[in-house]
């Protein structure tokens, strides 16, 4: 009898429980030992501010953000090996813009050394900060819309005196909706907007995945009718394009017409449809470092604005060096070349995104309120759901982050009432925003299941004794602007009757 027959009789191996990595550890960190006690101990020196808490001491894993945390792969440590820090025009400047151009398309990294249109910046801010400083000298009082600001994107928007309106779809208030695609922007509040106000806006913008809108992936067909209501009123399209990836496996695995394409031919038929893009590669670049501007080269955004690619390269000189580094070291650009090579394979793609839905089940489970379905690189918990009982000045994301990180080891991160709220010290007023979320950012490439399994039980411990989470008092910080990265609290004495 052959092997193959025998093989084929039995369960295939896409219908076992578990799959096995497409990866296996090249090397690994031993972590340091430290017991609950010492957790709380630092936890309140540091006024319960997880973002101000030692990594060496997060003991389980660590959930705070998944930009810049990737585990790099075997090929980009050689690749890094093989950096050239030259001042100007290093070799691994022109295997990226040739990257580019393979990833996003030709369009992108423009050969004409008279038509600048690829700048790299060292993260995704200086980028928005470059772009969004050359359009805001376009005029007074314009909107950028978009499906849903990144806040740094939002921040960027408004330091430069113009309006970042987020157009988010109706499904994602909709926790009934199955839709797979809620992060999509709302076509019919698009139409309206720029029937009304297309002389106010500049450029709209999808943000691919919606970080701000649960990481929702935008579909085809979305990307598509905003690029065609767009041109029919001539106004430029961008993409914030840090999850790229991810948005494409999305697209290929719940859009009909996209289950027989490759996720390099889905990455470059969306990028097909825009004007530009800004990027942090510290997210689909799988690069511990890295941002961009790239502007397509004969497109409806250069054509307007043709001096803005001059503008762009002056910002970048003065403040991030020569663009052909842009503030990235050769090295980094060398690891970023592979990574964006390598992020695009199905097999990784699908493992990762089962592997954040694995977490949200497994947190679903045990009964705990998580956005659904799952996005592609986060879970975010529903703190209103959570602990009812609590009221929004009670800061209930930043009291459970803050018990987790201290029995359990686990570190998470509050984008709810005290993130995205407000407090006016003339009115003594606090403004707090419809979504009160706890986000669980999967770092790519760093984790196994079992950190995964461990800690949605040490979530569902505190949520068994969800009744008895206290209410945080802030003590430092309350009318700062980007107060969560500084606030410090304590948590409420409980005034026994
Ligand atoms: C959607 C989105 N846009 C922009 C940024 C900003 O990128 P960076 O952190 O590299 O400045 C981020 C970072 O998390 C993001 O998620």
């Amino acid at each position: 009898m052959e092997i193959n027959s025998i093989a084929k009789g039995l369960k295939p191996e896409s219908e076992l429980k578990s799959q096995a990595r497409p990866y296996f550890n090249h090397s690994v960190e031993f972590k340091r030992k430290f017991s609950a006690t010492e957790r709380a101990a630092k936890l309140e020196e540091v006024g319960l501010n997880v973002f101000s808490y030692p990594s060496e001491m997060v003991t389980g894993s660590d959930f705070l953000s998944d930009s810049g945390t990737t585990t790099m792969t075997n090929e980009q440590w050689a690749a890094l090996h093989q950096g050239d820090e030259a001042y100007g025009s290093n070799r691994g400047y022109f295997l990226l813009m040739e990257q580019i151009r393979q990833t996003f398309g030709g369009d992108f990294a423009s050969k004409n050394p008279n038509m600048p249109n690829a700048f790299l910046f060292h993260q995704g801010r200086p980028g928005e900060d470059a772009l969004f400083t050359a359009i805001g000298r376009l005029g007074d009082g314009l909107i950028i819309p978009s499906n849903g600001h990144f806040d740094t994107t939002h921040a960027n928007i408004l330091a430069n005196r113009m309006h970042p309106k987020n157009l988010f779809s109706h499904e994602l208030n909709d926790p009934n909706s199955k839709s797979f695609f809620k992060g999509n922007i709302d076509l019919n509040g698009l139409e309206k907007l720029l029937h009304e106000s297309a002389d106010k806006i500049p450029v709209v913008y999808l943000t691919i995945t919606n970080n701000t809108g649960g990481g929702q992936p935008v579909s085809m067909v979305n990307i598509k009718e905003t690029a065609k209501i767009c041109g029919k009123l001539n106004v430029p399209l961008f993409l914030d394009a840090c999850r790229f990836a991810e948005n494409a496996w999305f697209i290929k695995k719940c859009e009909p017409n996209y289950i027989g394409s490759t996720i390099p031919d889905i990455v470059r038929e969306m990028f097909s449809y825009v004007d530009g893009f800004t990027i942090s590669f510290k997210k689909d670049g799988l690069a511990n470092m890295g941002g961009g501007v790239f502007l397509k080269e004969n497109g409806l955004f250069i054509k307007q604005h043709p001096g803005i690619g001059n503008a762009l390269m002056d910002h970048q000189i003065l403040k991030e060096g020569h663009p052909s580094y842009g503030g990235m070291s050769g090295h980094d650009i060398m690891a970023l070349v592979v990574g964006l090579r390598q992020v695009t394979d199905e097999s990784y793609l699908t493992h990762r995104i089962n592997q954040v839905k694995a977490f949200g089940d497994a947190m679903l489970a045990y009964g705990i309120p998580i956005i659904t379905p799952v996005g592609g690189h986060a879970v975010y918990v529903d703190m209103n759901r959570f602990a009812p009982g609590l009221k929004p000045g009670d800061f209930s994301g930043i009291s459970f982050t803050a018990i987790l990180l201290a029995a359990y080891g686990h570190r998470a991160c509050e984008l709810g009432n005290f993130s995205f709220g407000s407090y006016d010290p003339k009115t003594q007023k606090e403004k707090f925003p419809r979504m009160n979320l706890v986000r669980f950012a999967v770092p790519r490439l760093r984790y196994e299941k079992q950190d995964l399994e461990a800690a949605a039980e040490a979530v569902s411990e505190i949520f068994k004794a969800r009744d008895d989470l206290p209410a945080v008092d802030v003590v430092y910080g309350k009318e700062l602007p980007l107060r969560h990265f500084k606030a410090r609290f304590k948590f409420r004495e409980l005034v026994k009757p």
